[in-house]
């Protein structure tokens, strides 16, 4: 009894004297785990590595070229797709031309090879969707893409089913969309 006693006491005791460094390792921990659980998403999913660093920062929100321009199929095709290295020598045979990466272009250009952009938006496979009827309804593509002309490398980003549906409740668009958007 006697014994246990004072062994807890010591066990206080060593506490009480390292309660500074204890504190300080505590601290830094927390602050570790902190930093993990809000940026760990931001500091790793930067979005996939395109074959030229193409940055909408630049050409959309700088240089003010809309978006129809690169991506004019959007409100027509189900798949808008991506602009063919044509389109950027449209400007850059004159632009910045020897610039390494147009060099990069030219090389896809002259060997037929169609720049193999890496897509970034997903839907689940069985989704049905269509730029269409959005765009039609004049909703921006930032609704949807989020402020893409502040970016210089688009995010992965993978739509979920929650965020079709609280828009389409909150605009009376059809609801049993769940039965028409699934194939
Ligand atoms: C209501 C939401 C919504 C709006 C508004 C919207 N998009 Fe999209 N967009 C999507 C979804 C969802 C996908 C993924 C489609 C898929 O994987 O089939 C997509 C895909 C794309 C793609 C890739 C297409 C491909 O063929 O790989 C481009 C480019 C695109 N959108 C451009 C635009 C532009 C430009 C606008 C505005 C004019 C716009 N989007 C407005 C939801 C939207
Ligand atoms: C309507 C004209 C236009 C089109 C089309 C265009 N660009 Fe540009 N691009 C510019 C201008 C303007 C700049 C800025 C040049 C400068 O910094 O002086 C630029 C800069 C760049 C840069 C320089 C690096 C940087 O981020 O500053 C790269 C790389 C680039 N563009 C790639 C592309 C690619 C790839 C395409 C096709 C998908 C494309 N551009 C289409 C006008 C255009
Ligand atoms: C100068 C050409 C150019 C302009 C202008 C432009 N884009 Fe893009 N966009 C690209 C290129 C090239 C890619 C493929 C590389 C990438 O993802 O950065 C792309 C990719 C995208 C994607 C990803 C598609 C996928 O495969 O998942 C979306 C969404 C998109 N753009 C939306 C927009 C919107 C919205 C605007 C206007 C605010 C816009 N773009 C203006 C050239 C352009
Ligand atoms: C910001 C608002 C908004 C978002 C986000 C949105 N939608 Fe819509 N959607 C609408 C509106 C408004 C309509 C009605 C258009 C009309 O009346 O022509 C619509 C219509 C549709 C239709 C046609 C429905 C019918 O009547 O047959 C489909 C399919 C659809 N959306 C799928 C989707 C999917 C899938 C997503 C998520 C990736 C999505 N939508 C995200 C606003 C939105």
């Amino acid at each position: 009894m006697e014994d246990q006693l004072s062994s807890q006491n010591g066990f206080l005791q060593t506490l009480k004297r390292n309660r500074w460094p204890l504190l300080l390792t505590f601290l830094t921990t927390f602050a570790i785990v902190l930093f993990f659980y809000f940026f760990y998403d931001y500091a790793t999913d930067i979005g996939p590595e395109q074959p030229i660093p193409f940055s909408h920062q630049v050409h959309v929100g700088v240089k003010k070229i809309q978006c129809e321009f690169c991506h004019p199929y959007v409100g027509y095709s189900n798949h808008p797709g991506l602009p063919p290295v044509e389109k950027c020598l449209y400007c850059h045979k004159y632009i910045i031309a020897n610039h390494p990466w147009i060099q990069e272009e030219h090389r896809y250009f002259n060997t037929k090879t169609p720049t193999p952009w890496q897509g970034v938006y997903y839907l689940p496979e069985h989704v049905l969707f269509n730029h269409q009827r959005h765009i039609r309804k004049e909703i921006a593509c930032q609704q949807c893409h989020g402020v893409v002309e502040t970016m210089h490398r688009l995010k992965s980003h993978r739509f979920k089913m929650g965020f079709c549906v609280d828009c389409h409740r909150e605009k009376k668009a059809n609801l049993d969309c769940w039965l028409a958007c699934h194939s």
